[in-house]
């Protein structure tokens, strides 16, 4: 029965530390708690939470001192930053060395940094298949984030490494109809394999490595939900959407050339996962995520789940 070990849930009223968030609010008997870390306490999604029994907690990822406050007493901390706010890998990372050092400072027992590759350890800098961004990455979002790993070893966090995959609901913007009116998913991946996931099972799958003690402290736990083809994935999307949905398969130069903000970035990121597919693939081991989190969901299951959510 519980014993009230306390979560502290960065990012709790978003996609990955929401669904963390839900999955311990699920499971009350394993004996853990939310304390939701939020900016905006009056916010829709932080009343959700609270409605539900979290402890909603105002903390912003600038202020460590904010950070710290909201972590003390917590059994372990689920961090997480946001790229796509700060466009800023420097800002991010500052960000990620707050969570690492509060965490150490409120003396918590198990830290998950949701990270991802560093794929300069893939690609150096002056390998031009790809242009350098922000003057020192290939793809900063990744970069960042990979980089800000040393950050937790520095501090002495005790850390598991969570690095997550391309998220599934990234496609509500990205399935769009044609000039000639058919549906079209725009990718420059060719025929390789695309790790991707339910948002919801990043955190379903963080809350399986709390639940295993300290068992993944120091490790890295690399996860997807499937490992699917483009070709397979718009197969799928067909059925579920009752229409034909086409893969557009563009060279990844195309694509970087698209124009929105951190279309550059996102199409390097491509372009790695595609060029690097056997390692970036294999770092990822299904029976190992599963194991974490047993209902973890496969494409279709997930996109017959959300396909109103396609908005086509
Ligand atoms: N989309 C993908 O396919 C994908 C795949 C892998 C990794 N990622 C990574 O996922 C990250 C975003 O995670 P997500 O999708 O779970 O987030 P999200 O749904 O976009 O929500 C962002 C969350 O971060 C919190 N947050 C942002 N800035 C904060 C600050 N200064 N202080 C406190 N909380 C802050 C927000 O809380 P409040 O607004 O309530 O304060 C919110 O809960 C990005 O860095 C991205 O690179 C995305």
């Amino acid at each position: 029965m519980s014993d009230g070990k306390v979560i502290a849930v960065v990012g709790a009223t978003g996609t990955q530390g929401g669904g963390l968030a839900r999955a311990i609010l699920d499971d009350p008997e394993e004996g853990f708690t939310v304390r939701a870390l939020t900016r905006n306490p009056d916010s829709d999604a932080a009343h959700a939470l609270a409605e539900r029994g979290a402890d909603v907690v105002q903390a912003d990822l600038d202020d460590q001192a904010s950070l710290a406050t909201a972590f003390a007493g917590a059994h372990g901390v689920f961090g997480v930053t946001n790229y796509w706010e700060v466009f800023s890998v420097q800002r991010e990372q500052a960000q990620a060395a707050n969570i690492a050092r509060a965490s150490v400072e409120a003396g918590v027992h198990h830290v998950i940094w949701s990270t991802l590759e560093d794929t300069r350890k893939w690609i150096p800098l002056h390998d031009d298949r790809m242009p350098t961004l922000a003057e020192n990455y290939k793809v900063p979002h990744f970069d960042g984030k990979g980089e800000a790993d040393g950050l937790f070893a520095e501090a002495g966090a005790p850390t598991t490494y969570l690095a997550t995959a391309f998220f599934w609901e990234s496609l509500f913007g990205m399935v769009a109809r044609g000039d000639d009116g058919v549906l079209a998913l725009t990718l420059p991946m060719g025929e390789a394999r695309l790790p991707g996931i339910a948002g919801e099972d990043v955190g379903r799958t963080a809350y399986g490595v709390f639940e295993r003690g300290d068992e993944l402290i120091g490790s890295r736990v690399a996860i997807a939900g499937e490992h699917l083809r483009v070709f397979e994935m718009v197969a799928t999307l067909s059925e579920v959407l009752g229409e034909e949905v086409r893969y557009q398969d563009v060279p990844p130069e195309v694509f970087r050339s698209f124009g929105f903000p951190g279309a550059d970035d996102i199409g390097n990121m491509f372009q790695f996962k595609h060029d690097f597919e056997d390692d970036y693939v294999g770092a990822r081991d299904l029976d190992v995520v599963r194991s974490l989190n047993p209902e973890l969901q496969s494409f279709e299951d997930w996109a017959r789940a959300n396909k109103d959510r396609f908005g086509v």
